[in-house]
């Protein structure tokens, strides 16, 4: 059983440095995955943060030392709303990214956000099963899943105290989320046990709401594990935490 490795954490000076830092490596870890089995299978996040990675992956040079052709696009979640939706993340990145660059159509699967959530999350694993060929209890191992986390610890669509977070055996399950969550929608989420099957799991925090959060997740005493994104450890993966300084603000202090 390999071990889990620690965080490699890396601080850069704002937001504009972290998605250069992040494009760097996913444009390295694209290549690494090519050279190595002819694919890379790459799980995008949602939510804001990313988006100035995928804008910088989606100009030069990072989008030319892309060989997209062998890329493969999946979601870490989505909100449950049409693909056209400005809250939806598939929308997101189709206009950041995904129109940008020469990316098949058909190497891109998005979360069914217009269906009822639980027949969103059933079609979704087939998906995943179909095109990772998974029988029984095996699981996918992406290449690299990409994540935000919120001011209170969620990642993905896995939220401090849902059912979804103690999921085991799933990989994918649809949510509702807490109250206090907006946009006040339904998800279809990426289970624990798949996020941590990955070779690589890459964190993208930014800004000082996130800061507490920040703190807590990397250095915080034990009752830090109910922190959904404490819990994404890749049992034989990297684990790897980009924060701007704003969001790392209080891992300096005592
Ligand atoms: C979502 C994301 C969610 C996001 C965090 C951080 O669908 O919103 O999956 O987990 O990564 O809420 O969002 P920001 O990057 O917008 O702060």
């Amino acid at each position: 059983m390999a071990e889990q490795q620690s965080p490699e954490v890396v601080i850069l000076p704002d937001p504009a440095g972290l998605a250069e830092e992040g494009a760097r490596r996913f444009v390295a870890a694209a290549a690494g995955a090519i050279a190595a089995r002819g694919q890379f299978n790459v799980a995008l996040a949602g939510g804001s943060t990313p988006a100035g990675l995928y804008r910088a992956l989606a100009s030069p040079p990072y989008r030319d030392q892309v060989d997209w052709r062998w890329v493969f696009v999946y979601f870490g979640d989505e909100r449950c709303v049409p693909p056209d939706h400005p809250d939806s993340n598939y929308r997101m990145a189709r206009e950041t990214l995904l129109d940008h660059v020469l990316l098949p159509r058909a190497n891109v699967f998005r979360m069914a956000g217009e269906l009822p959530p639980q027949e969103a999350a059933d079609s979704y694993t087939r998906i995943l099963r179909e095109d990772f060929r998974i029988h029984g209890g095996s699981l996918p191992r992406f290449d690299l899943i990409l994540l935000g986390m919120g001011d209170d610890g969620h990642t993905a669509s896995l939220f401090p105290g849902m059912a979804a977070l103690a999921e085991r055996w799933r990989l994918v399950v649809a949510t509702e989320v807490p109250a206090y969550v907006r946009p006040a929608v339904a998800r279809v989420t990426l289970t624990l046990p798949f996020l941590n099957a990955a070779a690589q799991v890459m964190f993208l925090v930014a800004g000082a709401a996130k800061m507490e959060a920040v703190r807590a997740v990397l250095t915080g005493p034990a009752p830090a594990d109910l922190l959904p994104a404490r819990r994404v450890r890749p049992r034989n993966g990297r684990l790897v935490w980009l924060l701007d300084e704003a969001a790392a603000a209080a891992l300096s202090r005592e």
